[in-house]
């Protein structure tokens, strides 16, 4: 029984079940079957991880921007046996639980303006799949079955669902899968690292607006939906729009009537020192804001989206039309997700996460920007506790090349040899640490990064390749 017998298997047959049976997300087929070079974890501590041959990492990037609270929480695994003992299980077709009623009350208190009703999915993909249906839902309600293109940004990332794919940008996530992109538009991703050469940054800002204002024109105001935006492009390389941005394109979305819906999957639930930045990083109060990661610090799945009360109202009560919203799923509101959902938001107010978060993430940025003196390092960004490097190899290329991704790997290898997993991301390293955080720890886990990028660099040039 894996409840006895889990923490003594054996390793090496572990390895060889997953080579033989195990099909992992990116799986790189040609090496199905084989090693692959993925690390089988095995117990995790606060922000340590192990893995199978007894190494000590910090998890650089807190698991996927998920571990607020950190690894190993008794309160929330109490909290999860105690729901699986009570009622594992409702049907959220035609019954509600405790947890769940809790929790939409809970986020309801804490998300911005009137987005006051929540919608409970299974994690980030099911949530902006959940809130892109919404938009269609709504707009055949209200009787405009054409409002349904959604504009989204290039390197934009929202998930691995049908729709949710299709609206991603990232260029790696593409090639051999068939796109949803009938009513998908394009526009340029705000990245002020890559912005043409020369343009001040209030001119990309002007640029970026434009164009969406532009597309907006193009495809007809009654023809758009949603808008669809991470508040920071997260695995699209940690790219934060100049100031105003969300602010300004907020401002065309009410003009034409054009639904707002901010994906705060990784933004969400402390990352920038806030329960939602929306409002308190980027100034906004959107319609629609979808969430997950780190809801439950990552113990169990569980995602959603917060809705305006306002946005509701007409497709609600006598606005109905008779109609039903069933989207959802067999695992919508699950209890015991919820349940741990509660244990951790305690945990965040408790130990007062939210204030911690603010008071060390400056001095998490500043250290990475030291970092961005290293002459590999073109750029070193982020805010609250997300940052990322970005190495460069060549100053005059556009785009990152092919070397620059292979150089990150290699700092990626020397950084876990060190005891750092940083997760590269093309030509990116990335950090989104559990929201506990120490100082110290920070200063470890830069350590760690600065050798190993130092280590590179001292290896091109022994090379001869840089
Ligand atoms: C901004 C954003 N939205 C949605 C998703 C999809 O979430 P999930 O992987 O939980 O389905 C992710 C995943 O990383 C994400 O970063």
């Amino acid at each position: 029984m894996y409840a006895e017998t889990g923490s003594q298997w054996n390793v090496a047959e572990l390895e060889d079940a997953a080579h033989r049976h195990l099909i992992s997300p990116a799986e790189e087929m040609s090496k199905l079957g084989t090693s692959g070079g993925r690390p089988l974890f095995t117990s995790a501590d606060g922000i340590y991880i192990r893995d199978s041959h007894g190494r000590t990492l910090i998890d650089g990037p807190g698991g996927m921007w998920c571990t607020q609270v950190g690894y190993n929480s008794q309160p929330i695994a109490d909290a999860i046996a105690a729901q699986a003992l009570r009622i594992c299980y409702n049907s959220p077709w035609y019954s509600i639980n405790g947890p769940a009623s809790e929790l939409a009350r809970r986020i309801a208190a804490f998300a911005p303006g009137d987005l006051d009703h929540v919608f409970f999915t299974t994690g980030g993909s099911s949530a902006v799949d959940s809130a892109l249906r919404f938009m269609q839902f709504y707009n055949n309600v209200l009787g405009r079955p054409d409002k349904k293109a959604i504009i989204c940004r290039i390197d934009g990332y929202h998930g691995s669902t049908h729709l949710t794919a299709a609206c991603s940008g990232r260029a790696g996530n593409r090639p051999n899968f068939d796109l949803a992109l009938d009513n998908v538009s394009f526009i340029s991703a705000p990245n002020v690292f890559r912005r043409p050469r020369g343009m001040s940054e209030e001119a990309f800002l002007d640029m970026l607006v434009a164009e969406f204002e532009e597309r907006v024109e193009t495809l007809g105001p009654e023809n758009v939906g949603a808008f669809l935006a991470e508040p920071l492009l997260a695995s699209g390389g940690i790219l934060i729009p100049p100031k105003g941005y969300h602010r300004r394109i907020l401002e065309i979305c009410r003009r034409h009537d054009i639904l707002y819906i901010s994906d705060e999957v990784v933004t969400g639930f402390g990352r920038c020192g806030h329960w939602f930045a929306s409002e308190e990083v980027f100034d906004i109060v959107p319609d629609i804001i979808t969430f997950a990661k780190g809801v439950t610090s990552g113990y169990v799945p569980l995602g959603g989206f917060v809705i305006s009360d306002a946005v509701l109202a007409r497709v609600s009560g006598e606005n109905a039309r008779g109609s039903f919203y069933t989207n959802g799923y067999t695992y919508s509101g699950h209890p015991v997700s919820c349940a741990a959902a509660l244990a951790n938001i305690d945990i965040i107010e408790e130990k007062g996460l939210l204030a911690h978060v603010r008071e060390i993430a400056p001095y998490f940025q500043e250290e990475i920007r030291k970092l961005g003196e290293l002459p590999l390092i073109g750029d070193a960004r982020g805010t609250g506790l997300v940052a990322c490097v970005e190495c460069v190899t060549d100053p005059d290329a556009e785009e990152a090349t092919d070397f620059d991704k292979e150089v990150a790997l290699r700092v990626d290898r020397y950084c876990y040899e060190g005891g750092l997993i940083v997760r590269p991301i093309g030509s990116m390293c990335v950090l989104s640490p559990a929201l506990i955080i120490t100082r110290e720890q920070i200063d470890d886990m830069m350590a760690i990064l600065r050798g190993s990028i130092v280590r590179v660099q001292d290896e091109l040039k022994a090379e001869g390749r840089w």
